[in-house]
């Protein structure tokens, strides 16, 4: 019996982890998030009410399920306080649940200024970030001059930290790119109030881990964005500044390979990104327009319209690999009920190594292979049986494609409209 399982975007993000997470985290005793930040949006419905969570763990709902944040997430705290505020005037008890790695980088008003001075700066071939400061707060991480959260609590660290780096950042907001200064006293005093607010939070998440884990407890790893935004292996420079793929669970909680049982990969039973690049299997016709129609494609942090296409096989197998995804979650197959035809990218023309970067990616041309659609609805389905039998083909094809099975189904956004054909949990 697998006891702990890795949840991860196989595509852009947004293939509806949110939902998956919760539905997984009934029964678990912890819900881990090891990479990303408040760039993240998962919705959750449930009872009918709409929550939308950005770093908090989407366990946060299941009352026995701890939350823990890894040294790999990008911490907002402002944006973390508001969250927690938010849930806990639903009703939902969260800090004494949640746990905060003390060395999570700290995402700060310069952050944002700088992403998006950034942004502003590169003009048309703007990545399209969330604005939220995600890769600064990375950039200060690797350069090893950032802050982490363990240095909000201590006034003295926190001071002589901070004034070196405004120093630099004032610098190139100010010259470089035509912004205003930040008042060093005003962002230290900010970031030592946040210090106060979540210093209970604050413990060895690792540590943690590694006690329930050796308890045989069931812990459930959240991933946030998607394979090809992966900062590695996605379609760089238009990714996001982590590793979505596998490895983040690694270095951004501290486990080993060995403490993974079962990696579930989510995809949409179509593709969508926000933001700029490359995106093969776009469509800019009629088509592309009703999927993000019936798919309610707007971005859940940032409320932008999601791009559409059909499913890109090639990638994802490729994704499924640098993983070793063992099974997927095939979410939104609803969108395209009586559609009379659809298609999957099987191929790259002309293209056998993967693409490494948006120049390879741009050039790339897909070949598709049609499927004939199918009419009646498969939303809320919750047995096989019931499916319609060009659906099922769809599915099997996919199977055969990727390579590995479709072990959940997912028929609509409510927690109860799936198909479980393999409980991740349940598998040896
Ligand atoms: P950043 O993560 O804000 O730096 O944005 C980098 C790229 O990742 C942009 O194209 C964003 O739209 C995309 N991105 C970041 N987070 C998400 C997410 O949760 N879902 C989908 N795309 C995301």
């Amino acid at each position: 019996m697998a006891k702990s399982v890795v949840i991860l975007g196989t595509q852009w993000g947004d293939e509806g982890k949110g939902k998956i997470v919760d539905l997984l985290a009934h029964d678990v005793d912890a819900v881990v998030r090891f990479q990303g930040g408040h760039n993240a949006g998962h919705t959750l419905v449930i009872d009918g009410q709409k929550t939308v969570l950005h770093v908090i763990p989407s366990g946060v709902l299941t009352p026995k399920a701890r939350c823990l944040v890894g040294n790999g997430v990008v911490v907002s705290p402002k944006s973390l306080l508001k969250e927690i505020a938010g849930l806990e005037q639903q009703g939902v008890e969260v800090k004494s649940r949640l746990g905060l790695s003390p060395a999570c980088p700290v995402i700060l008003r310069y952050h944002e200024a700088l992403d998006l001075a950034r942004e502003k700066k590169r003009g048309k071939s703007a990545i399209g970030t969330t604005g939220r400061g995600i890769g600064p707060a990375y950039e200060d991480k690797v350069v090893r001059h950032g802050l982490r959260l363990a240095d909000l609590v201590d006034e003295a660290r926190l001071r002589g930290k901070l004034e070196p780096l405004l120093d630099y950042y004032n610098f190139m907001l100010v010259n470089y790119f035509g912004q205003e200064a930040l008042s060093v006293s005003e962002v230290a005093d900010e970031a030592l109030e946040y210090g106060r607010l979540i210093s209970p939070m604050l413990m060895d998440i690792t540590g943690q881990l590694h006690d329930l884990r050796d308890r045989g407890a069931k812990i459930l790893y959240e991933g946030a964005q998607g394979a090809l935004l992966d900062i590695d292996h996605g379609t760089y420079p238009y990714v996001t500044s982590s590793n979505t793929t596998i490895g983040g669970v690694m270095t951004g909680a501290g486990m080993a390979p060995g403490d993974i049982d079962y990696v579930l990969g989510i995809t949409k039973a179509y593709s969508t990104r926000v933001g700029g690049g490359p995106f093969p299997t776009e469509l800019h016709d009629e088509v592309g327009a009703l999927i993000a129609e019936r798919g309610n494609e707007f971005g859940s942090t940032t409320g932008r319209p999601r791009r559409c296409g059909w499913l890109d096989a090639v990638a994802l197998k490729r994704m499924v690999r640098t993983s070793g995804i063992t099974g997927l979650c095939l979410t939104k197959l609803d969108v395209l009920d009586s559609f009379s035809e659809v298609k999957i990218c099987v191929e790259y023309e002309g293209v056998s190594d993967f693409p490494i970067g948006a120049e390879d990616w741009d050039r790339l041309r897909p070949v598709y292979e049609s499927h004939q659609g199918w009419s009646g609805s498969t939303q809320g389905i919750t047995d096989r049986s019931q499916l319609p039998a060009k659906a099922c083909e769809y599915l099997d094809r996919i199977e055969a494609l990727v390579g590995v099975p479709i072990d959940i189904l997912s028929t609509g956004p409510e927690r109860g409209a799936n198909i479980i054909f393999r409980d991740p949990f349940g598998a040896s």
